[in-house]
């Protein structure tokens, strides 16, 4: 190897060691754990029928087309004024997976082929590699309901938090 390259090489891997013990161990420059968010409309109108889902479960594209179709959303009409649904739709985009910086985000974003928008957080590649050890049966209790219901099983769902010391699977 050339004397300059073997000195490149060297300085590349050492930067590379140094970031990655900055962010404790992972290649992402972000935490570990989604940041708390807040937008009073987003939680007084997407919190009344299910569990406040974080925006940066799912990329802006998602998002997008969840706001454009929400007179047929999963089976509900969850239709919303146009300023509600501009500035919930704004919020959620600015705070998507795909705008986010943190371990999970980055994650679930580059288990998304980008082909593809899904709706479902719970149906992507990420999601279903987490989950692969509970039975569909868990999922169905009384106490759960689904596998959307992320607010069952993870504490601090709702804050973005689902790190495994806030895991209590109800019975
Ligand atoms: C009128 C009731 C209703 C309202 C209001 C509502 N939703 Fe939903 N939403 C549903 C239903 C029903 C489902 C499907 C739940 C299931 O499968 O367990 C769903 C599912 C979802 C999912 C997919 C969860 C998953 O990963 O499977 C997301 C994301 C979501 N809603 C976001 C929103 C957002 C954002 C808003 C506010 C703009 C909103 N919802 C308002 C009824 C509603
Ligand atoms: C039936 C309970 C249950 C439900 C419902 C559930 N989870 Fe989980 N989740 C778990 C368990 C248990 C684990 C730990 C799996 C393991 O470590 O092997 C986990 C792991 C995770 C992890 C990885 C944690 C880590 O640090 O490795 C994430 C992220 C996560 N879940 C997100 C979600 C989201 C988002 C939803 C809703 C769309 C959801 N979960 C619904 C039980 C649940």
């Amino acid at each position: 190897m050339k004397k300059w390259l073997q000195f490149l090489v060297v300085m590349t891997s050492i930067t590379a060691t140094s970031a990655l013990l900055a962010s404790g161990g992972f290649s992402d420059n972000g935490a570990r754990q989604m940041p708390a968010v807040a937008n009073a409309k987003w939680k007084a109108e997407c919190s009344g029928c299910h569990m406040l889902y974080h925006p940066g479960l799912l990329p802006e594209r998602s998002w997008h087309k969840m706001m454009a179709g929400l007179d047929k959303h999963f089976g509900e009409n969850a239709s919303l004024d146009q300023a509600t649904r501009d500035e919930i739709a704004k919020f959620l985009a600015l705070n998507s997976a795909d705008k986010q910086d943190n371990r999970r985000s980055n994650r679930i974003n580059q288990s998304i082929p980008a082909a593809t928008t899904p709706l479902r957080i719970s149906e992507t590649r990420y999601f279903t590699s987490k989950h692969d050890e509970i039975a569909a049966s868990t999922f169905k209790r009384k106490s759960i309901g689904s596998a959307a219901n992320c607010a069952a099983c993870h504490q601090a769902a709702e804050k973005g938090d689902f790190s495994e010391s806030q895991i209590k699977i109800p019975r």
